[in-house]
């Protein structure tokens, strides 16, 4: 734990909807919240726009596709706040077509983003965790990682290689009190199921049995959960939140 004794939680993607969304819970649930960008300007306003809402979250620049600036960036963390005690790996983009127009520098972006992120930041958390007997791993996957998606051959793989990922990490650090769990939304009201093509949107809501899009605030109800010191025996597990859209 930190100074004050609080549980400090680091989340990539902070200014996205889904991260915004897990940094006010986490802090609602007195965590102190580490936040990750990339772009400035963004992070400037959104600090800014917490503030105001009484949100004192931290913020800290870094890549996360890259292994050299994600080992800087927490070490800045670790230095101005504490050890991280908990980490969600949520940043992620996507660059949607069909495979037979797929650029190669979008099939990378797309790994590099949403899945070696994912080893680039357990890699530089995980030893503190081993160390403290304490941590929690949260690894944002898909719905589409489970039963994939015309135009998301990139997405898709990246987000399946998360569960693949959760699962045998959780097996190598289950003695140290660490728990690995991946969630795996359907499609939620953020900007980028919103850049979705109005009449393809439609479609998809169509398929969820609630008939509508998820709340960034579902998931942030869910990351909290997996968070929690209560949830010390749950590893391993893949957390479906969809609406019904997918169910095995
Ligand atoms: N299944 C089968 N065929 C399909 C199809 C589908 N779902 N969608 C399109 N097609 C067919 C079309 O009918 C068309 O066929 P014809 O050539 O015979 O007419 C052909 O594929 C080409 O269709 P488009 O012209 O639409 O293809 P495109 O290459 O211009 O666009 C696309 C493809 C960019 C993938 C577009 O369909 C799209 O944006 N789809 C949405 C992808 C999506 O769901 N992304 C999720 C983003 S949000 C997110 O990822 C968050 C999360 O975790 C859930």
């Amino acid at each position: 734990m930190d100074k004050n004794n609080k549980r400090i939680a680091l989340v990539t993607g902070a200014t996205g909807g889904l991260g915004t969304a897990m940094c006010k819970k986490l802090f609602d649930e007195g965590y102190t919240v580490a936040g990750n960008y990339r772009n400035k300007a963004k992070a400037d306003e959104w600090k800014a726009k917490l503030k105001a809402e009484g949100y004192d979250a931290l913020l800290f620049e870094g890549d996360v596709s890259d292994f050299d600036s994600t080992g800087k960036m927490v070490e800045q963390i670790e230095k101005e706040a504490g050890t991280i005690d908990i980490l969600v790996n949520n940043a992620g983009i996507t660059k949607d077509s069909r495979l037979i127009n797929m650029k190669k520098e979008d099939w990378y972006a797309v790994i590099n983003t949403n899945l070696n992120s994912v080893f680039n930041c357990t890699k530089h958390v995980i030893q503190g965790m081993i160390d403290r007997n304490f941590g929690r791993i949260i690894n944002i996957s898909s719905v589409n990682g489970q039963r994939g998606q015309f135009g998301q051959t990139n997405y898709s793989a990246a987000k399946a290689g998360m569960h693949g990922f959760t699962k045998s990490l959780s097996m190598e650090v289950a003695k140290y009190g660490i728990t690995v769990n991946t969630i795996s939304p359907g499609y939620i009201a953020t900007d980028m199921v919103m850049a979705v093509p109005e009449k393809v949107l439609n479609q998809i809501v169509a398929q969820v049995p609630m008939g509508r899009l998820g709340g960034t605030h579902e998931v942030a109800h869910l990351v909290c959960f997996l968070a929690s010191d209560e949830t010390s025996f749950i590893t391993g597990a893949n957390y479906s939140i969809n609406g019904g859209q997918h169910v095995y």
